[in-house]
């Protein structure tokens, strides 16, 4: 018999959202945090044109990118590095930085890749409470054990949309020793930008990364380009191991194309904050509990994990999907991408109708 590695064989697959509609059914999806629109018209003409170099690797260094994200952000070129997504460089941090004798950490309703790269890297996974919906510095430092070596926070969090400030952050990283790296995983981090608080200029301080990627506000989920700012000695490790060739030409053309056009980024960010505040407010209206979102979803709670199987299944056999959060540590609660106006009336009204139904 041809057998696993022993802790890839313990391991469940990872969860991605299930889209089966009813027979006939259109298929409403927001499941995936994906953009509410496509990206950039201005891309299609920069892909074509990479299309042509479809025979050749390419560019190991991402160097116009980088250029680009280093102009744009104000960083220093030395240790930008580009993913496959960015889950290429979650992957790649745990990789390199935990292992069987090291604790990842993480908060209890976290980003469930955490757990899955933890669980690669045969590393135990420890998690800290999250106090009203909202990481909590001080469960974390709580939660540090002498063998804690990497820490990840989604700011804002995935799945529940909230944020903390960067006065938590940085007394987050005040209180881990300086052998323990800080991941702070901005994969939503535009959809905050206007609150103007960036994390970048901690990773100087040569013991944090700030990842972001962009599948979420630039709308190239598809194209599959995450990108980070490393100490460059965490960078050298990193890089050790990733895939060498991990950005497609296409990908590179789309994203630097994307990071040309700000303003369309900056477009797709206010429209989904104004449908995400307008639909947070008619749900609660409704009397469902939604919390404040900082992202392109919002969570809604339910009062136990039974009550939201029963919302997620009348939502189900209308064609649409809202992602169940059980992974998450939240079975009790459903997330909501943000998408068409008119595919959020739709979850919106059949959610009143089950609510009139079956609330009491
Ligand atoms: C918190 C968080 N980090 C990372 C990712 C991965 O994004 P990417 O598409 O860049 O791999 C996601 C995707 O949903 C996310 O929610």
């Amino acid at each position: 018999m041809i057998r696993p590695v022993s802790h890839v064989a313990a391991m469940s697959p990872y969860a991605l959202a299930q889209l089966d509609p009813p027979a006939g059914q259109r298929l409403v999806s927001l499941s995936q945090n994906e953009s509410l629109r496509p990206p950039s018209p201005l891309i299609a003409q920069a892909v074509a044109e990479a299309a042509a170099n479809g025979h050749l690797y390419p560019d190991p260094d991402w160097t116009a990118l980088c250029a680009r994200l280093a102009e744009l952000h104000d960083l220093p070129e030395q240790g930008l590095l580009c993913g496959n997504g960015s889950m290429e460089l979650i992957a790649g941090l745990a990789q390199a930085f935990a292992g069987p004798d090291a604790a990842v950490l993480a908060p209890a309703n976290a980003y469930p890749f955490f757990r899955t790269v933890a669980q690669l890297a045969r590393a135990r996974f420890d998690t800290a409470a999250e106090v009203d919906g909202c990481v909590s510095f001080d469960a974390l430092l709580a939660a540090v054990q002498p063998d804690t070596r990497l820490v990840f926070v989604a700011n804002p969090g995935n799945p529940t949309g909230t944020r903390i400030s960067r006065r938590d952050l940085l007394r987050l990283r005040e209180g881990l020793r300086e052998n323990t790296l800080l991941v702070i995983d901005e994969a939503y981090g535009e959809f905050a930008d206007d609150l103007n608080e960036p994390m970048f200029d901690l990773v100087a301080r040569g013991d944090t990364v700030v990842l972001r990627t962009l599948s979420k506000a630039y709308g190239l989920a598809g194209f599959r380009v995450g990108w980070g700012l490393f100490p460059p000695q965490i960078a050298v490790q990193i890089r050790k191991v990733m895939n060498p060739n991990n950005v497609s030409v296409c990908g590179q053309a789309a994203a630097l194309a994307a990071l040309n056009d700000q303003d369309y980024m900056h477009e797709t960010c206010d429209l989904t904050a104004e449908l995400r505040d307008r639909f947070a407010d008619r749900l609660r209206s409704a009397g469902f509990d939604v919390p404040k979102s900082h992202t392109n979803f919002l969570l809604i709670r339910f009062a136990d994990q039974s009550t939201a199987t029963g919302a997620d299944k009348a939502l189900r056999e209308k064609g649409i999907f809202l992602r169940p959060q059980s992974g998450a540590g939240l079975a009790n609660c459903l997330r909501a991408t943000i998408g068409q106006t008119a595919d959020l009336e739709l979850m919106a009204a059949v959610l009143d109708r089950w609510a009139e139904e079956f609330q009491p």
